[in-house]
Order: C-alpha cells, then structure tokens, then sequence
C-alpha cells in the first residue's frame, strides 16, 4: 500500500470512497454463503495447521497419543475460532461503534461512518462463521466445547481502559488496539487460509475471513489517517505506543486456554508443557506489518519522542 499524505484530506477521502464501493461487491456479507457444512468431513485431516501450535517441539507433545493429538488440533481450531470471535466483539466492533455513534471532527465524517458500518456488518458475519465452524467440529468429533474468555489480548485491553484518565485515552485505546489488530488479524489468519491440507471447511471458513480481513486492514489503515490528522503530539504519542504495543498481546500464546484443554483431555505432562512454552510466541512475524502501519499512518518522525518509553509508560498503566 502507497504512504499516505496525511495531510491531504482528499487522499483519504478518494480511499474511503473507493474502499466503501469494493464492498459492495467484494465483502463476504454481500455475497451467497457457499454450503460449508456440504463440504466433505474428513476424520484423517487434521482440523488446524500443525505449524501454528506453539508446543509442537515439545518432547511432550511429541510422545503423545495420535489419538490425543488429533483432539488437540480438533481444540487448537476451537481456541482459534473463540480467540477471533473475542477480537471480533470486543475489540474490533467497540471502536466501530466509536466512530459511528460520535465520529471524529473530520471533512470525512460520513464516509468514516459509511465503512466502519460495513466493518460492523462484516464482523457479524466472521463472528457468526467462527460459531458455526466450531460447533460443526465438535458435533463431528464429538468432544465438549470449550468455554473460555480470558485472551490475553482482551484482558490487558480492559486493564488499560480501566487505568485511562481521561475520554481521549479511552478513545484512543478502543481505536489503536482495534486498528493494531485488523492489521495483524490477516497475518493470523493466513497459515490456515492458505494451508489447504487442513479439514476442508477449517481452510475455506479461514479464507473466506481472511479476503475481508485484507481490505479491513486498509479500511482502518485510512480511517487511521483521518484521525491521526486531527490529534496533538501527546495524542499521537499514545497512539503510537498503544498500536506497537498490541502486537505482544495479540501473538501471546494463549496458554491459559490450553491448560484447560490438557485438563479436559487429561493430557500427560501438561504442566511441563505450559511452563516450558510460556506467553511469548513468534512476534516477529507480526511487527514488520505494525511497523508498516505506524510509517503509513503518519506516527514516525514529525517530533515524536521515543516510542520505548511511551511503551514503558503503557505498561505501567496496565499493571497499575
Ligand atoms: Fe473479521
Ligand atoms: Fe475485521
């Protein structure tokens, strides 16, 4: 995607324009559902990519059962699906709903309401896809669903929230690490959506997801501008660091979840596991796209103070 000329309120207002029209054609909502469930169930297939599980080095892991690995790529699907339907509702849809019920002072004002609207609509439809696609892998394979809720990425936004002073900081952090994440969801999601020797409703659910996610990212990339344009240095600091600083939550393992489906499974030496794998996962695989988003948005250069140490500052206020 070209640098945008933050400046220039017709740049953002000839994409927002454009990107609202793609929509109408191109969006996943806007077009018949193909019969997922139709396609053929294959018990062989693996329901997630083996590449993805963040212990698949481990001696554990390896000694295990067939039988008990295939259930945890079965729950790997299951926490994937829960963990984006979590992003989807409250990350994504709550800074949707920021800029629709009081958009920002922009010349743009209707098309900033126009596309997240669209966006709103387009994560019902991933939310209720997600749902769909989990339940269908558990009925096949029967196995009790998993019920869980505290992703990393939800808890530590709730936290900064909670420690916010004041209503431009909230507002500031519903966006950043909504638009931090609409970047990020497509690189999550890519694996799956290219790995077509998974079950194959897994792959084509996360495809169909991942071609709305590809222009969500540039939706957000140029509402991102907008605001940006509008904001003090301070606001633009926090902003900054709010964005860079989702990509660790965002790429956190998870193994919260994946204790209670050891515990569920009854799977040998889990404790090893979890301690040994810890919350890190390969973030590098995220920060060149994040990197990317601060440059194009306009939060490099232009008098900014160091993003180190506004980071430092969030991560104080989270522990606060
Ligand atoms: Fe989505
Ligand atoms: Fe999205």
């Amino acid at each position: 995607m070209e640098r945008l000329n933050c400046g220039t309120d017709d740049v953002v207002k000839n994409m927002l324009a454009k990107l609202s029209t793609l929509w109408k054609t191109r969006a996943a909502v806007n077009n018949p559902q193909p019969n997922y469930w139709g396609l053929a169930f294959d018990a062989d297939k693996h329901d997630f990519s083996l590449s993805l599980l963040p212990f698949r080095h481990h001696q554990a892991w390896l000694e295990a059962p067939q039988d008990l690995q295939s259930k945890c790529l079965s729950y790997a699907w299951g926490i994937y699906n829960l963990k984006t339907i979590y992003i989807e509702c409250n990350v994504v849809v709550p800074a949707c709903e920021d800029i629709i019920k009081t958009p920002p002072p922009s010349n743009n004002r209707a098309l900033l309401q126009d596309v997240m609207s669209q966006a709103l609509l387009d994560e019902a439809l991933h939310t209720r896809m997600s749902i769909m696609a989990c339940n269908y892998i558990y009925d096949m394979r029967k196995l009790p669903p998993l019920d869980f809720s505290a992703f990393n990425l939800v808890t530590w936004r709730e936290a900064l929230l909670a420690n916010c002073t004041a209503e431009w900081e909230r507002r500031l952090t519903r966006f950043g690490v909504a638009c931090a994440s609409e970047t990020l969801i497509t690189d999550y999601l890519k694996t799956m959506a290219e790995d077509a020797s998974i079950q194959a409703v897994c792959h084509e659910v996360t495809r169909t997801h991942a071609m709305d996610e590809w222009s969500h990212s540039s939706v957000f990339s140029f509402v991102a501008s907008d605001i940006v344009n509008g904001l003090s240095r301070k606001e633009r600091e926090y902003l900054r660091a709010i964005i860079l600083r989702t990509v660790q939550m965002f790429a956190n393992n998870e193994m919260g979840a994946w204790s209670n489906v050891f515990s569920m499974l009854d799977f040998p030496h889990a404790g090893e596991i979890v301690r040994d794998v810890g919350d890190n996962n390969e973030i590098s695989v995220y920060t060149d796209s994040l990197e990317a988003l601060i440059d194009r948005i306009g939060l490099t250069g232009s008098g900014l103070s160091s993003a180190e140490h506004a980071i430092e500052t969030l991560g104080e206020k989270a522990r606060a």
